[in-house]
């Protein structure tokens, strides 16, 4: 088993330089431009479909920007009570790993606040409902029943992934993001920076004191999560459709109207649906990281893992 840099004291020493608090990203003084793009376009893909304009385009970006922060509430709704249970398996043997860990655990909580106070902004911008799936609640408990080192897994997958939209908003910075998306991709990262080292040494800690068989059963339920996770990005790529295409056929010009037909709608889902596997699970799965602590776990989940991301990728 390969050992990490890192250690859990020199994580929590890290990760209290960082610190930053929701109401410095969004408030009174800080709202969202809904002239602006809010999601990089290469996350959304909103063109691929040939036939939404500039300005339909960027109504798709903003349902897709709420259902961003509604799926990511999601995934903080799933890790909390993992970490916490780590924190009650392991004790206080190592004081540094509970406070890094109760640190990690409060600051998903500070996270679900941030995706809230969003979505909030995002609601009294954007005068339409957006559809969601759901209850969050009910499918993180079904996630959440998942051995720990599958949801651990699944965890560090996502927070690679959180690396990977900050950089694309960098990259595309100059397609007039709206500031305030990109502080809050920029922010989350930063502390997911830190999330990814103690998802690690957890995983690598679990992993010694598993017998094999359970290894490959965490392992399994890894990669049968994955799965669950692409027929509720599925699922929520459906009703993002269903959003615009309520949205467009409520339009209050003419010129804006639009009814889609179901030709259109189908096309558009199918696009979607692309973007969507590539933003939350090939930027994960494939992620070098994340595939070298597999290859420390497994060379087989790799292996695996790299075949899964080419199959997600088509
Ligand atoms: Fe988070
Ligand atoms: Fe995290």
């Amino acid at each position: 088993m390969a050992i990490a840099t890192y250690t859990y004291e020199s994580t929590w020493r890290e990760s209290r330089k960082v610190n930053w608090c929701v109401d410095d990203l969004i408030g009174p003084d800080k709202s969202m431009d809904f002239s602006r793009l809010f999601l990089p376009d290469s996350l959304v893909r909103a063109a691929d479909s040939g036939y939404l304009d500039l300005e339909q385009q960027l109504i798709l970006n903003h349902i897709r920007a709420n259902s961003y922060l509604h799926l990511f509430i999601l995934v903080e709704a799933f890790i909390i009570p993992m970490v916490v249970d780590q924190v009650k398996q392991m004790g206080y043997g190592n004081i540094f790993a509970t406070q890094a860990l109760l640190g990690f655990a409060e600051e998903e909580g500070k996270h679900i606040y941030l995706f809230q106070q969003f979505m909030a902004a995002l609601e009294r911008g954007f005068h339409h409902h957006c559809h969601c799936v759901g209850p969050v609640e009910d499918i993180a408990r079904e996630i959440g029943a998942y051995p720990p080192l599958s949801v651990l897994l699944l965890t560090l997958q996502f927070e690679w992934t959180t690396q990977i939209h900050y950089l694309e908003s960098i990259r595309h910075r100059q397609d007039h993001l709206d500031p305030c998306f990109c502080d809050l991709l920029k922010y989350h990262w930063l502390e997911e920076a830190q999330h990814t080292k103690l998802d690690t040494l957890m995983a690598y800690g679990l992993v010694e004191r598993m017998s094999a068989d359970d290894v490959d059963a965490g392992l399994e339920g890894y990669f049968e999560l994955v799965h669950k996770l692409e027929q509720t990005l599925m699922a929520q790529a459906k009703l993002d459709v269903l959003t615009l295409t309520e949205v467009l056929a409520s339009a209050s010009t003419p010129a804006s109207c639009q009814i889609l037909s179901k030709d259109q709608q189908q096309r558009l889902y199918a696009s979607q649906a692309q973007a969507y596997r590539w933003a939350f699970l090939c930027t994960g799965v494939g992620h070098p990281n994340f595939l070298q602590v597999l290859e420390h776990i497994s060379p087989n989940a790799k292996e695996r893992a790299i075949g899964l991301t080419k199959a997600l990728s088509y």
